[in-house]
């Protein structure tokens, strides 16, 4: 490992099957950066914080190993890049308590993320309420500086960059700041009803759609009747085509939308296919649970160096 590179670091919880708007919101962008071999990677599966809400151990296995193999498919090299679960490094947990203990509840209760969940009137879990002081740990502990996120996960950056300037006030420079990495044209991926693509809203393209589920979902897109261009189904066909490639299609079948919705099904299903190809050929379980192992154990000496440093720095040792 390269010790003078930028450190490049990102983390998905395995809570469902990636789609769409996770592979263009945060996993191409940092597959791309890490390819040009301009960062050392840390990538990882945020399972502890998975476990706000996958609660069943077989499925969180299961969850897991496809969010391994998702990264792999996506073009994320194992050999180049430490991939690990969070679970394997027992540091986060352990850095996110000493960061509770600098950290206010006023401060907690103004995340995003607590305030959704409150106004559904849930009962919040603590894990959730404490999400940002953990996602805080997976961040600072690798001395991350660049951190490629969709923009909902914004705050939580700046979240883990107040907690690191905090600390080094309190206890001496300890913590690099990290800086968010968001694709300004990309951000917010919407889905088929037009609102964020997200699994809770059972509105999206599965990455690794087969062509039934691809046709599926793109006839399922709600149009409205009132202009030329169908704007849900040109917002997801110019993530993979350019204006201008698109320009002549949607002039030519104006007001036709059955024609535009089936050439976005042929698009997508060619971007689809290679990327859903690897996916299925890819490794077995045990193949893969061998490459989290290893990258447990590099992700390991690289925490465990930091909290020597932070536990001299709070005194306990
Ligand atoms: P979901 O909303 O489907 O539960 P996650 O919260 O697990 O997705 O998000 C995983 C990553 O993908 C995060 O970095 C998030 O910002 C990004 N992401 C999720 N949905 C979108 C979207 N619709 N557009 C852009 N990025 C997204
Ligand atoms: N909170 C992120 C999400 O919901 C996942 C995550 C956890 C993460 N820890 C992280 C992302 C650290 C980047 C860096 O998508």
């Amino acid at each position: 490992m390269n010790a003078d590179k930028l450190v490049l670091l990102s983390g998905i919880k395995p809570t469902g099957e990636i789609h769409i708007g996770n592979y263009f919101g945060a996993i191409k962008q940092f597959v791309e950066l890490l390819n040009d071999d301009s960062h050392q990677g840390f990538v990882f599966i945020a399972d502890y914080h998975a476990l706000n809400f996958i609660q069943d151990a077989a499925e969180m296995k299961r969850l897991t190993r496809n969010l391994a193999r998702t990264y792999i498919a996506c073009g994320l090299d194992p050999e180049r890049v430490v991939l690990f679960k969070q679970s394997d490094v027992s540091a986060h947990t352990e850095l996110a308590w000493i960061f509770d203990t600098i950290t206010t509840m006023p401060y907690l209760m103004r995340a995003h993320a607590f305030k959704d969940a409150e106004a559904k009137n849930k009962e919040i879990v603590v894990g959730t309420f404490n999400y940002p002081m953990l996602m805080a740990a997976d961040i600072l502990l690798y001395n991350a500086s660049v951190v490629p996120v969709g923009q909902d996960q914004k705050q939580h950056i700046e979240y883990a960059r107040d907690t690191a300037e905090k600390f080094n006030r309190i206890f001496g420079e300890t913590f690099r700041l990290p800086e968010p990495h968001i694709l300004l044209d990309v951000a917010v991926v919407p889905g088929i009803d037009g609102r964020k693509m997200s699994k809770s809203y059972e509105n999206t393209i599965p990455l690794f759609a087969s062509r039934d589920e691809i046709t599926e979902a793109v006839m399922g897109i709600v149009t409205d009747s009132s202009g030329d261009r169908p704007e849900n189904v040109y917002a997801i066909h110019r993530l993979i085509k350019t204006d201008e490639e698109l320009a002549s299609l949607y002039e030519e079948h104006k007001g036709k939308y059955k024609a535009l919705k089936e050439a976005l099904i042929e698009d997508l299903d060619t971007f689809i296919a290679p990327m859903r190809e690897r996916f299925e050929a890819l490794t077995t379980d045990a193949e893969i649970d061998e490459i989290l192992h290893k990258g447990g154990a590099l992700a390991r000496e690289r925490a465990e160096a930091k909290m020597d440093e932070v536990r001299r720095a709070i005194g306990v040792r």
